[in-house]
């Protein structure tokens, strides 16, 4: 399959990554199915995709038409055998738990037309994990976007030992049609790249706090004053929530086993209590009221 037999792509899961990269695929030329198990968080998706691309088009960032064009690309959906049996690319973005996504990936891979590459927006999972329910490990592999996908330009495309080259090829020629760097990674690591970076820094980051060596607003001063971070950790956990941050540590935990990647009490306790950052209008700061990140 080469990139211009892509016509069809499908998203899974509608939350804080799906429905933008749902648009992005729109905005790309691809007629778009987003999926998701409930039809308020569609609603929500549609709501807030409206909300921004007027502010796109009041900015002059895209014509009132090009806007019109896309959303007539994007079709929203409930149902999994809907979204995917016509699909020759998919890209899942449910919840960060394994068994979650290995469940779509069998589901999908009973659904999708056999030529259809299966993509995982994991933050961390390696995508061999996920492949291995399915009959098609050469078509599978991670796509992992960057929070607010609308905003980020980076992707990583990322193959296990079974990803074929053409798999990965026609990732990186979907995130060229979408207006995005990909990044080819051709050795799986879980967490990858950034967010093996950006995890080394967040502990370092929540240790110092946990220890009481400095608050969390001054760690976040310091990241951007001395460093030049455009944010400070806990402000980028509030961004992208506290519980990504979370199952992305337990998920690196139950694969390591290593103590030092177990979630950080002061992490779990926000989970627990519910305070997930900028989307439940409070986390380590406090936000006037709930929202999104700004696309
Ligand atoms: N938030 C980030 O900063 C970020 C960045 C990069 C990658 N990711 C990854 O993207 C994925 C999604 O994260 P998110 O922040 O958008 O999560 P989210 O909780 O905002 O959204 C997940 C959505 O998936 C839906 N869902 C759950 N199970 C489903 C299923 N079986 N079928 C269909 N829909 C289902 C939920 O209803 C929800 O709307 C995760 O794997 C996460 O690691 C997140």
């Amino acid at each position: 399959m080469q990139i211009e037999d892509i016509r069809n792509i499908c998203v899974v899961g509608s939350g804080s990554m799906g429905h933008q990269i749902a648009m992005l695929c729109a905005l790309g030329g691809f007629e778009t199915t987003i999926q998701d198990l409930e039809e308020r968080a569609l609603q929500n998706a549609e709501a807030k995709l409206h909300g921004i691309m007027d502010k796109w088009v009041q900015k002059g960032k895209i014509s009132e038409e090009k806007k019109a064009e896309a959303f007539g690309r994007l079709t929203f959906t409930t149902s999994l055998e809907e979204a995917a049996s016509g699909a020759d690319f998919i890209i899942e973005a449910i919840v960060e738990k394994l068994d979650a996504k290995r469940d779509v990936f069998a589901k999908l891979d009973g659904i999708a037309p056999p030529h259809a590459v299966l993509a995982s927006n994991s933050s961390t999972i390696v995508n061999s994990l996920i492949a291995e329910v399915t009959n098609r490990p050469d078509q599978v592999c991670n796509m992992h976007f960057f929070f607010p996908p609308l905003v980020m330009d980076c992707v990583e495309v990322v193959m296990s030992e079974q990803t074929s080259e053409e798999t990965a090829q026609l990732a990186m020629d979907v995130c060229k049609k979408i207006g995005r760097t990909g990044v080819l990674l051709r050795k799986e690591i879980s967490g990858f790249v950034a967010n093996r970076i950006l995890g080394a820094l967040s502990r370092e980051a929540v240790a110092l706090y946990e220890e009481g060596i400095a608050d969390f607003e001054d760690i976040d001063t310091i990241c951007k004053k001395a460093l030049n971070h455009p944010m400070g950790p806990f402000e980028l956990m509030d961004l992208s929530g506290i519980d990504v941050a979370y199952y992305v540590s337990a998920q690196r935990f139950a694969e390591t086993g290593d103590p030092a990647d177990k979630p950080a009490a002061c992490v779990e306790e926000k989970v627990n209590a519910g305070t997930l950052g900028r989307k439940t209008g409070k986390g380590w700061y406090e936000y006037k009221q709930p929202e999104g990140a700004k696309a």
